[in-house]
């Protein structure tokens, strides 16, 4: 009986944690000391610049330049540049793992579109180009909200 009803009760509760983490989670952007907030930005006009130079590349076939932007997004990792011991701290206090994962995941997008850059390979590049596209706006949706409230999900 008792076990019967803990399980219910279990269920429940993480049916409730299932449905609560798949709305948009809380913006991030608050929670950033300004100076994370100044890197961050910095990184993602970089970032955003890369693309769009990667997207001319990428449909004319300059490999070349297609793999080094791919590269200078990879290395621009913030999580492992320019940040001293605090900062770190502030930013693991700061943002929750999904979104570390996110960035980390996007950043090793990068290093594979580089990769797909020097092996001249076009299809590939298409396809991861488009795969990091999907990880701006996955991250923008759920943890930029406050800024971008016109990003929806793309992920179901
Ligand atoms: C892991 C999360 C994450 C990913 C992935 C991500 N962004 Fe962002 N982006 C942010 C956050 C957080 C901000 C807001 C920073 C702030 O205002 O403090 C932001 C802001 C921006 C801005 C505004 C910068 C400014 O000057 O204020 C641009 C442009 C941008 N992102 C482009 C991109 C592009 C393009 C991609 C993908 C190729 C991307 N972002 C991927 C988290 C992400």
């Amino acid at each position: 009986m008792m076990a019967g009803t803990g399980k219910i009760l279990a269920t429940l509760l993480l049916g409730l944690t299932v449905s609560v983490s798949s709305l948009a989670a809380e913006p991030v952007t608050p929670k950033l000391t300004d100076k994370l907030s100044l890197l961050l930005q910095k990184e993602m006009r970089a970032v955003q610049g890369g693309m769009t130079s990667i997207h001319s590349a990428m449909v004319m076939g300059q490999h070349e330049i297609v793999a080094d932007n791919a590269q200078q997004i990879h290395d621009s990792f913030i999580l492992q540049q320019e940040l001293t011991d605090q900062d770190r701290k502030d930013l693991r206090s700061a943002v929750p793992k999904g979104f570390i994962k996110l960035d980390r995941e996007f950043h090793e997008l990068a290093a594979s579109l580089a990769e797909a850059g020097r092996n001249e390979d076009t299809k590939e590049q298409q396809q991861l180009f488009s795969k990091m596209t999907g990880n701006c706006i996955q991250c923008h949706s759920k943890y930029v909200s406050d800024r971008f409230p016109g990003v929806k999900s793309v992920k179901d």
